[in-house]
C-alpha cells in the first residue's frame, strides 16, 4: 500500500485531480505520475540555437536527450514556433504553462504572453500548423491559447526505459542535492485526540517529504505538537473535577479527550451565564496557564503527564501509517529567549503598538485583509503566533534550511500569511523560503463539542475493509 501511495505522493503536489480523470482512467498510476511531475521548467533555452535551414525543422538531439519527456517537448514546441515565427525560444519555453485541469490539455500556451499580435486568430494558424507534427499530439486553438495534448504512447515509452533504468533516481536534480527542506507535518494538538482532521497534513506531509528525497533534497520531517496554551489551563482544571486515575491509566487519550469534552461544555455554560469571576474555568484555566509559563513545578508535572501520555499514542498511530518523523517539536519547545529575540526585534523595527496592555501588530499597513495580529497577551502570556516566529528562528539558526513547508489546513490560511509577513517585516531574508502547503478540511468535526472521527477508528475500519477483499 506504501508503495502506491508514495507514488500518488508525486502527482499529488502538482495537482491533487488528474489521476482520477476520465483521460487517465484506464491508466496505470504510475504513467499518469511522470506526465506533471518531473518536468523541469528549463528557463535557459539558448535562442534560436536550434534553428533549422530547412522549412519543417528538425527537432534537435539535445532536446532528444533530454532526461523527462514534457521538457523535451517544451523544447520541441519552441524549436518549432521560433521557425514558424522567429519568437525567442527561452521567450517561448518561459510562456509555456501546466494546466489546471486535463481538459485544459497538457501544457497551454497563452499566445498575449509572447506578444503576438491577433493572438486569436494566429492561435488558429499555428494549432493546424503544429498538429502537422505528429510528436505534439494534438494541438486545439481556444482563443488566443493554444493547448497542448500529447501522445500517451510515446510519453510512456520516452518515461517508463528511463524510469526502469534510473529507479529511484529518476527525478533528481542535480541543483537539489545540496539543499535542505524542513516539512513540518501533522502536528497535532495534544491531549486532544489524534482525528481525521489530522489525517490529511499527515498523509500529505509524508507524501511531500518523499517527493522532496526521491528529487535529492535532504528532508527534515518535522512534527510540532501543539502542547502548549490554555487548553492545557482547561484540561487540567477538567482533570480536577472529572479525572479518574485508573481510566487515566488504561486509555489515557480516549479519558482525556472525555475530560476535554466535559469542561468545555461547562466553560459553555459559564459563558451563557456571563460568569468571569476567579473561581470560574475560564479563570482558573487562565492561571494555571500562567503557572505552566512560570515553570511552576506542579503544573508542570499534570502537564508532563498528559504530554508523554498522548506522545506515546501518537507514536503508535504514525508507525500504522508509516509515517516516522526525525524531530518531534511543538510549542512547548520554544525557548523564552527565542520569544524575548523576537519581540525586542519587533520594538526594534517599530512593528508593535500597546493597546489595553496587549501587544498588537497592525498588518493592514502592509496589506489590508491581513488585519491586526496580537502578539503578547495583557497578562503577558505568549501566543500561538509569537510561539511560531520564535520556532521559525529557531528552526533556520540550528537546521540551516534552505526551504520550509508547513503543511497545515486552510482554515490557518490568513494566519500563516500573517505569520510570513511579520517574519519578512522582521528582515529576514530567509521569510521568503518558507511555504504554507495549504487543504481544505474536513468538515462537521469540533474536538470541543466531542463529534470527532478517531483517526484510530478510520485505521481500523479501512484494516478490515482491505481484509475483506
Ligand atoms: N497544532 C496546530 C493545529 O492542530 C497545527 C500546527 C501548525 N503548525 C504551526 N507551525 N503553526 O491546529
Amino acid at each position: 500500500m506504501f508503495r502506491i501511495l508514495h507514488f500518488k505522493n508525486h502527482s499529488l503536489s502538482c495537482r491533487g485531480h488528474f489521476s482520477s480523470h476520465p483521460r487517465y482512467n484506464s491508466i496505470p498510476l504510475l504513467i499518469t505520475h511522470f506526465r506533471h511531475t518531473f518536468c523541469t521548467t528549463r528557463k535557459d533555452s539558448g535562442q534560436n540555437k536550434y534553428r533549422s535551414e530547412s522549412s519543417r525543422p528538425k527537432l534537435s538531439k539535445k532536446s532528444e536527450q533530454a532526461n523527462y519527456p514534457l521538457d523535451t517537448l517544451r523544447e520541441d514546441i519552441s524549436i518549432i514556433l521560433n521557425d514558424i515565427s522567429g519568437i525567442g525560444r527561452s521567450l517561448i519555453v518561459n510562456a509555456l504553462e501546466p494546466t489546471n485541469n486535463m481538459e485544459g490539455g497538457d501544457l497551454i500556451l497563452p499566445l498575449p504572453k509572447i506578444k503576438v499580435a491577433n493572438p486569436v486568430a494566429v492561435a488558429k494558424r499555428w494549432a493546424t500548423e503544429l498538429s502537422a507534427y505528429g510528436s505534439l499530439g494534438k494541438v486545439c486553438a481556444k482563443g488566443p491559447f493554444l493547448q497542448f495534448f500529447f501522445d500517451q504512447k510515446y510519453l510512456l515509452q520516452s518515461a517508463v526505459p528511463s524510469i526502469l533504468l534510473q529507479k529511484e533516481r529518476y527525478g533528481q536534480e542535480k541543483s537539489c542535492l545540496q539543499k535542505k527542506v524542513v516539512v513540518e507535518f501533522s502536528s497535532p494538538n495534544i491531549a486532544k485526540p489524534f482525528h481525521a482532521g489530522h489525517l490529511r497534513s499527515t498523509i500529505i506531509g509524508g507524501f511531500l517529504s518523499n517527493l522532496y528525497e526521491a528529487m535529492g533534497w535532504s528532508v527534515v520531517r518535522m512534527n510540532y505538537l501543539g502542547d502548549w496554551g490554555r487548553q492545557f489551563g482547561l484540561l487540567a482544571v477538567g482533570f480536577e473535577k472529572y479525572g479518574n486515575e485508573k481510566a487515566l491509566e488504561k486509555q489515557p487519550i480516549q479519558h482525556l479527550f472525555e475530560v476535554y469534552v466535559q469542561i468545555n461544555k461547562d466553560l459553555a455554560e459559564e459563558e451563557k451565564e456571563n460568569d468571569t469571576s476567579q473561581c470560574g474555568i475560564s479563570s482558573r484555566a487562565r492561571t494555571f496557564f500562567k503557572k505552566l509559563e512560570n515553570g511552576d513545578q506542579n503544573a508542570t508535572k499534570i502537564w508532563n503527564r498528559f504530554r508523554s501520555l498522548s506522545i506515546h499514542h501518537y507514536i503508535q498511530t504514525y508507525s500504522r501509517l508509516n509515517i516516522n518523523f526525525d524531530i518531534f517539536s511543538g510549542e512547548s519547545q520554544v525557548s523564552k529567549e527565542s520569544m524575548d529575540e523576537a519581540l525586542n526585534i519587533f520594538y526594534q523595527n517599530h512593528l508593535v503598538e500597546e493597546k489595553d496592555g496587549a501587544l498588537v501588530i497592525d498588518l493592514t499597513q502592509w496589506s489590508k485583509n491581513l488585519g491586526k495580529a496580537v502578539v503578547q497577551k495583557s497578562d503577558g502570556t505568549t501566543l500561538y503566533l509569537t510561539r511560531d516566529v520564535g520556532a521559525a528562528m529557531e528552526r533556520k539558526k540550528d537546521l540551516k534550511f534552505d526551504k520550509m513547508v508547513y503543511v497545515i489546513s486552510s482554515q490557518q490560511d490568513l494566519y500563516m500569511s500573517q505569520l510570513f509577513m511579520i517574519l519578512q517585516k522582521m528582515n529576514f531574508d530567509w521569510a521568503k523560503d518558507l511555504n504554507h502547503v495549504n487543504f481544505g478540511m474536513v468538515q462537521g468535526m469540533s474536538t470541543r463539542k466531542g463529534n470527532v472521527v478517531f483517526l484510530d477508528t478510520i485505521l481500523d475500519e479501512a484494516r478490515d475493509k482491505a481484509f475483506q477483499i
